[in-house]
């Protein structure tokens, strides 16, 4: 195999990128992921006594490295849902207002939508879209473990390919979510098989489809909407470069809003929060504004 591929290639892409952070953040990679607790309002849940928070997160939350798995309360609903904080962001990020025509372009297994819909308090419309039909069960799952039936009236579940959403609908929606897949290299670095097999081209690849999904969203967002385009990868190839991508293919037609968090760091188009600086990550973000 040629070094540019497998341990040893991830290693040489990966270190050229960070250069001597890489090892650093490698460590942090590779280390105990850590937990926020997202309070379920349905559960009617609280948290025992004072608990660290993160300023920024509007949610009912809690933060640790473990928690217990979520359990049903006696009102019937889950008591809390576990994810990183920076994935928290991106709905911080969408400034949801109920009321709001919304939709998850990449939703599976759903936690976002799920925050999603505790922001649009069952108004307006929450489309929660993914093309594999096995992690589509996993949204309803999710949903029916979260929220009364009668609060998902504004919820739909779709199976489109997101890339080509835009030749069906056009100017749709006040806010749109694209959380893309990606490399998710903090996987990759911890499952040996897929560290074997892995390759730079892969990158490139994911970076073609994400701009795809990422134009076609801007073509189905309504002018004066926000997308909010996120991934769970390092390279600036999936982040950033899409983004600049844009501002070359569809100049003048988007702006993009810088907004600072309580973690994390700026990056030319967007945010980045990386766990050797702030234990949360990896996760990037760029808000995204249709102007024509
Ligand atoms: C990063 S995951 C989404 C995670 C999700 N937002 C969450 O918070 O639970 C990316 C998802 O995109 C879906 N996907 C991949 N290609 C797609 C496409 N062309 N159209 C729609 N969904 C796609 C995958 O099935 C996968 O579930």
């Amino acid at each position: 195999m040629s070094d540019n591929k497998g341990p040893e290639g991830f290693e040489k892409f990966y270190s050229a990128i960070f250069q001597e952070r890489w090892p650093s953040l490698k460590e942090a990679l590779l280390g105990e992921k850590r937990h926020v607790a997202v309070v379920n309002p349905f559960s009617k849940f609280k948290f025992p006594g004072d608990h660290p928070r993160i300023a920024g997160i509007s949610f009912e939350h809690a933060v640790g490295e473990v928690f217990p798995q979520p359990e049903k309360t006696e009102a019937g609903y889950a008591n809390y849902y576990l994810l990183d904080a920076a994935s928290v962001l991106a709905i911080e990020a969408l400034d949801l207002a109920p009321g709001e025509r919304v939709v998850d372009l990449c939703a599976a297994p759903g936690g976002k939508s799920l925050l999603c819909a505790l922001k649009l308090k069952n108004q307006g419309l929450l489309v929660s879209n993914d093309r594999s039909a096995a992690r589509r069960a996993r949204i309803h799952k999710i949903f029916d473990e979260y929220l009364p039936k009668t609060e998902q009236k504004n919820h739909k579940v779709t199976g489109h390919d997101s890339s080509k959403w835009c030749l069906y609908e056009k100017s749709a929606y006040d806010k749109i979510l694209l959380d893309a897949p990606c490399s998710s290299e903090r996987h990759v670095l911890l499952d040996q098989r897929e560290l074997a097999t892995w390759a730079p081209g892969r990158t490139k690849a994911l970076a073609v489809s994400q701009f795809a999904m990422l134009a076609s969203a801007l073509d189905v967002v309504k002018v004066g909407g926000t997308i909010v385009y996120s991934t769970c990868a390092l390279s600036k190839l999936e982040n950033d470069d899409v983004i600049e991508k844009l501002h070359h293919k569809r100049e003048g037609r988007f702006e993009v809003l810088q907004k600072e968090f309580a973690i994390g760091e700026k990056t030319e188009f967007g945010w980045q929060v990386l766990p050797d600086t702030s234990g949360w990550g990896p996760f990037y973000l760029s808000i995204i504004r249709r102007l024509r």
